[in-house]
């Protein structure tokens, strides 16, 4: 069974379940200044799970990109990934725990469905702690499961939160979860219970219970709605249907890894070092095709996401040196394999391909110089030492590493190599590959320049996170009336700059604290400053003009015969709501006199546009090429 079959074949079962098929949304988050991108199905429903109305209805099921860069540096094993597919089941305050495992249970294990073998399945369930007790139902529920079938009972874990709890790091809905779990290993020695460390039991499917928000102070209230929220993982149940225990087998991955073995003229199994390269390498080429060719696509930069983009680009390349590649932009080729496997799946791809592959190459073309001008500056360094010496590096010095800079210079220690790595992106192990090109390895204290690398690395880090919590401070997680005005201010901003600018201007992305509004859009050149004034005032005079903000649902189609804006598309011609800012016709709740903004959004915004108070543009600037960003507050 191939991943389209998987694909399709989930989302008809929940379908036959009463579930609405949803589309899943961009990679990159709208409104949520929380997050870089979505990672999760759950995303794009926060505030449906903390109940707002959703258009489709209350069970729903999506299928949804993800980009998880939690764990770049693990990548590299059988199964994690930065980019997946997330299938997903949801229900908004209508079934809960028993009918959500059970659905679980019959699409694994029914013939009719996936028919995997029940003996291979283990499950884990909140152990409890002071925050909300053990749960009793899931486990009780899979209990019953388990002894219909003559499972042993010890396959069902208590585990604590770390494990058992999901929901996102800076708050929202949560809640304790059940997760399922396959086994990959030998057939013959499945064991009798499961044990989280062995890595052969593969996290397949996450239910969780969301029934508590977490607030912005870290304590957790109960949700007015008790709901169901599961994630399934597409590329390791697809790996298992092919029977194969690593992702990279699959027909998800394996052309690029063909296609790797092609360019370098080594082989996938020739060593476990290999391996790990060619799967950092398309994981990697893959997350950053999924990034720049999205709807609300980023080009590779130094902040926010394109940096991410940028970083996934040149550990690429790094690995692809130690593959020792000849090709030249190998990138674009590996790209183009990316656009085979998915590109019936998602059409984007195959939209923004002339996008994608001018940053591939310009970002390769670019972080190859800088490679160069790091290994000059290197060798610089180390022919100047020789030099200060004034003598020949002598063998007889070998006993020492620490008094005498004879080996390696003192002054390229591991702090040094860092500085080298924070301006030049020159990475440390190649730092440390080519310092050995020119001293004896015997010579160098490889663990000692880590050590100090590390150090500074993580000085470095610890500073990037206070300044990221202060800048992710509020949103959409706790959805306050600052954050909700902002909100439709950004739909009057969207209005006027069309008004003034021409109907080329569309969105390109926003996000939205407590604090102030960013607001990416399509226009080639600066706002000028007039032009800014302009735009101040329609804001302003829609704000004082104190229009209605309406919402109505309606299919895809007919927003957009309305003309509404969004950045939407839909394969499934679901519901969507459609806010529309005007002065209505007396009596009426949807006939309009006069209409200022109309847009496919999933709200919350305001009632009336008055209590926005006074609009006003703090910053205009480039974001990327052809996209203008603009910084705006509201004022009392
Ligand atoms: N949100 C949960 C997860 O990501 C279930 O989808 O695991």
């Amino acid at each position: 069974m191939n991943s389209n079959k998987l694909r399709q074949l989930y989302l008809d079962f929940f379908k036959e379940k009463a579930h609405a098929v949803i589309s899943g949304a961009s990679l990159i988050p709208e409104n949520d200044p929380t997050v870089l991108f979505t990672t999760a199905g759950m995303h794009p429903l926060v505030p449906y799970l903390l109940g707002e109305k959703h258009p489709a209805g209350r069970r729903l099921t999506s299928a949804q990109k993800c980009i998880r860069t939690g764990d770049i540096e693990e990548v590299g094993d059988r199964t994690h990934h930065t980019f997946f597919e997330m299938r997903g089941n949801w229900s908004l305050g209508d079934y809960f725990k028993k009918d959500s495992i059970n659905y679980s249970w019959e699409f694994l294990t029914s013939t009719q469905w996936l028919g995997l073998d029940k003996n291979r399945l283990a499950i884990s369930v909140f152990e409890g702690d002071e925050d909300a007790g053990f749960d009793k139902d899931a486990y009780n529920i899979w209990a019953e499961i388990f002894e219909a079938n003559n499972l042993p009972l010890e396959r069902i874990a208590k585990l604590p939160k770390k494990n058992n709890w999901w929901g996102i790091e800076s708050g929202g809905p949560c809640g304790p979860d059940t997760e399922i779990f396959y086994w990959t290993g030998d057939a013959n020695n499945i064991p009798g219970s499961f044990n989280d460390d062995n890595d052969f039991w593969v996290e397949i499917w996450n239910n969780v219970f969301m029934e508590y928000n977490k607030k912005a102070d870290g304590t957790f209230e109960i949700l007015s709605q008790k709901n169901v929220d599961t994630g399934l993982g597409l590329e390791r149940v697809s790996a298992i249907l092919s029977g194969f225990d690593d992702n990279y087998l699959s027909d998800l991955f394996w052309p690029l890894i063909e296609k790797m073995e092609n360019l370098s003229g080594r082989k996938y199994n020739e060593s476990e070092e290999i391996k790990n390269s060619m799967r950092i390498i398309s994981d990697h080429v893959k997350a950053a095709v999924m990034i720049i060719t999205d709807p609300r696509g980023v080009a590779p930069s130094n902040t926010d996401q394109g940096y991410v983009v940028r970083r996934l680009i040149r550990r690429a390349i790094r690995y692809g040196r130690q593959l020792e590649i000849k090709s030249e932009l190998w990138l674009k080729e590996l790209a183009e394999i990316v656009l085979d496997i998915y590109g019936d799946v998602y059409s984007e791809l195959k939209e923004n391909k002339e996008f994608l592959f001018e940053n591939l190459n310009k970002e390769q073309i670019k972080f190859e110089r800088t490679l160069e001008k790091g290994l000059q500056i290197l060798s610089t360094q180390m022919i100047a030492h020789d030099k200060i010496r004034g003598e020949k590096v002598m063998i007889n010095k070998i006993d020492n590493i620490d008094g005498d800079p004879g080996f390696i210079p003192s002054e390229i220690n591991g702090t040094w190599l860092f500085n080298l790595y924070q301006s030049f992106g020159f990475p440390l192990e190649l730092s440390i590959e080519e310092i050995k090109k020119m001293r004896p390895s015997q010579w160098i204290d490889e663990e000692k320049i880590k050590k100090e690398f590390t150090e500074e690395l993580k000085k470095h880090q610890e500073l990037s996170r206070t300044a990221s919590a202060g800048k992710f401070k509020g949103g959409l997680a706790d959805a306050s009336e600052d954050t909700v005005k902002l909100h439709t201010a950004a739909h009057l901003l969207l209005a006027a700059l069309r008004k003034v600018l021409g109907g080329h201007v569309t969105q390109k992305g926003s996000n939205i604290t407590a604090e102030r509004l960013r607001f990416d859009f399509s226009h080639p050149e600066k706002v000028s400053p007039e032009q800014i004034a302009e735009i101040e005032n329609i804001v302003n005079q829609a704000i004082r003009n104190n229009y209605q903000v309406v919402c109505e649902e309606m299919p895809l189609k007919e927003a957009k015969a309305r003309g509404a804006m969004g950045v939407f598309e839909s394969k499934y011609g679901e519901q969507v709501k459609v806010y529309t800012v005007g002065h209505l016709k007396e009596g009426s709740n949807n006939d309009f006199n006069q209409i200022f903004s109309s847009e496919i959004c999933g709200g919350p915004h305001v009632k009336n546009t008055l209590i926005l108070g006074n609009f006003k543009v703090k910053k205009e600037e480039a974001s990327s090429s052809g996209i203008r960003r603009i910084k705006a507050i509201l004022e009392n």
